[in-house]
């Protein structure tokens, strides 16, 4: 059984490679063109923060994408695959722009964060709550992209449980954005979180009742087209049939004895 379906190499090959180009490159590029220590921190700062911003809306867009999953719409629009494949690699590109973050949080000698500072919740001096919002969701992130990359080996049912980060993630995230960011005050920002967050509340809403509904048995499940072999399905039409024809017998006798 291989690691990794053959499915996601791809993305994940693009993704690491994106990753790689931006860092080096920035790396580079901030050490060729930049001749003093201040200006190398504001290009870092704009990385940290403008990564930030993007890693959230992705993170948004994978969630939404997720939680209309189950709705028999993309079947209709035969959309399916290309939104779960969406939903996938959104979620790669997450993990990809959170590097980015941490690597202008990293660099930019402002305010110093150091690895452990990155890595550890409450480790850094600057907004420890805050900031440790951030390092949990990036936990839940990887689980949630391991656990996926490897659904085969933890099984399904562990794999279930561990997707359902996804709610507790996307909160935190967006409190760890609105409290520790800088733009959070910009009029954009404000509707940078609100309409992701509304979005992720309404469709929460409509995939809970959902499910309470199927719980309470109010709503059929939704029958899955199961296929049925040929030879059943004659049987079954036969043995209707014979059916038939003798209600029609008895309710003919009945009504004209
Ligand atoms: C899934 C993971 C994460 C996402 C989506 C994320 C997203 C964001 C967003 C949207 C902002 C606001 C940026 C702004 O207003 O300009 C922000 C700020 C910040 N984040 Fe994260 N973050 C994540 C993980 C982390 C981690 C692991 C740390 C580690 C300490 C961290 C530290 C910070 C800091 C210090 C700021 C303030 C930066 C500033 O405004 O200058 N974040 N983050």
């Amino acid at each position: 059984m291989e690691l990794v379906h053959e499915r996601q190499v791809p993305a994940m090959t693009v993704s690491a490679l994106f990753l790689f180009l931006v860092i080096t490159g920035s790396y580079g590029y901030t050490h060729l063109f930049f001749s003093n220590q201040p200006s190398i921190n504001q290009f870092y700062w704009m990385m940290d923060r403008s990564a930030g911003l993007v890693a959230y809306e992705l993170l948004a867009f994978s969630v939404v994408l997720g939680l209309t999953t189950a709705s028999s719409m993309w079947d209709r629009l035969r959309l399916r695959r290309v939104v779960t494949q969406l939903h996938q690699f959104s979620a790669l590109l997450t993990a990809c722009f959170v590097g980015l973050h941490l690597w202008g949080l990293h660099l930019d000698q402002m305010i110093s964060f150091p690895w452990p500072k990155l890595l550890i919740p409450l480790a850094s001096d600057y907004r420890p709550f805050p900031t440790a919002l951030g390092v949990l969701t990036l936990y839940g992130l990887i689980a949630l992209i391991a656990s996926s990359m490897l659904r085969e080996r933890v099984g399904v049912k562990a794999w279930r449980t561990i997707h359902f980060a996804y709610v507790p993630m996307f909160i935190l995230v967006t409190f760890h954005g609105m409290l520790s960011g800088t733009d959070s005050t910009q009029p954009w920002a404000i509707w940078f979180y609100a309409v992701p967050f509304f979005l992720f509340i309404v469709l929460m809403y409509v995939r809970v009742g959902k499910y309470k509904a199927t719980l309470n048995g109010k709503s059929r499940p939704k029958l899955h087209r199961t296929v049925v072999p040929n030879s059943v399905r004659i049987d079954r039409i036969q043995s209707e049939d014979v059916q038939t024809n003798k209600d029609r017998e008895a309710a003919r006798d009945t009504a004209f004895p």
